[in-house]
């Protein structure tokens, strides 16, 4: 006879960067069974309502709607250790420990893109492990925006021999500037209000590319970042993507 797992589990949900037919069906089966699933709640997000990952939740599937439990979350601090940071790490720990104490045996928390990609799920789900360390804790991968701004731009991001690398514009300038001169196709993340010094690098290393404002979302915009101009600024949910040099069809197989 098969052993059935009952342990409580914390799953990590990615929900894609925005369009809501890009949500999997893993992604919405969970969410179908989910006790409780919690979402991040940004100053910003507050002030307008919601924030993007219920928005996308509350879209795919309307029956977790009772289940939603929004968790206040900082964007103040973008890089760093800050005590806010922290303090928002605990507070959705402390939700997701409550939910548990309180019966919940599927907790989810659904994040933006990917959940293995600079989401807080981890941070989250170490704070949890502290308190309850028989939580099983487990990830759906979404879509990330890296690839939904290669699908909307018609940009392949890898072909044959070349590399990829993923750059958070937090890490500085020169280290975005290092990686240009070494990998092929780089993507820049967390760069929208650097927009205009990303794009001055780029240019510096002679690379262009495309810049992807709220991919996915009813106000998407693409832009060539030929066409930027210096010190612009972009929204935080802003990526670039400067492709390899590419001559001819298959020249790096
Ligand atoms: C904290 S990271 C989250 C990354 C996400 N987990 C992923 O897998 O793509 C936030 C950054 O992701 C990028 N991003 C996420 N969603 C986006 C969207 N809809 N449009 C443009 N960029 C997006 C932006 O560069 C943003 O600054």
């Amino acid at each position: 006879m098969a052993l059935i797992d009952a342990s409580p589990r914390l799953v990590g949900l990615g929900v894609g960067p925005g369009d809501p037919e890009l949500v999997t069906l893993k992604a919405l089966r969970t969410l179908e069974q989910a006790d409780v699933v919690l979402v991040p709640a940004t100053e910003a997000s507050t002030r307008a309502g919601m924030g993007r990952a219920e928005i996308i939740v509350r879209t795919v599937c309307p029956a977790a709607g009772d289940a939603i439990r929004p968790i206040p979350f900082s964007m103040a601090d973008r890089s760093g250790v800050s005590t806010r940071r922290k303090e928002s790490w605990l507070a959705s720990a402390e939700a997701a420990v409550e939910a548990f104490g309180g019966g919940a045996r599927l907790v989810a928390f659904a994040t933006v893109g990917d959940p293995n990609v600079y989401s807080t799920f981890s941070y989250l789900a170490a704070h949890v492990l502290e308190q309850l360390p028989d939580v099983k804790v487990e990830t759906v991968p979404g879509i990330t925006a890296m690839q939904a701004l290669a699908s909307a731009s018609g940009t392949p991001l890898v072909e044959g021999t070349e590399t990829l690398a993923l750059v958070p514009v937090t890490a500085g300038l020169e280290t975005l500037g290092r990686i240009l001169d070494t990998v092929d196709t780089v993507v820049a993340y967390k760069g929208g209000r650097r927009i205009g010094d990303v794009v001055e690098v780029l240019h510096e290393h002679q690379r262009e590319g495309v810049l992807g404002i709220q991919l996915g979302m009813e106000d998407e915009q693409l832009l060539r970042t030929e066409e930027l101009a210096q010190g612009q600024q972009a929204p935080y949910f802003s990526t670039v993507l400067a492709p390899a040099r590419r001559e001819g069809t298959g020249g790096r197989l």
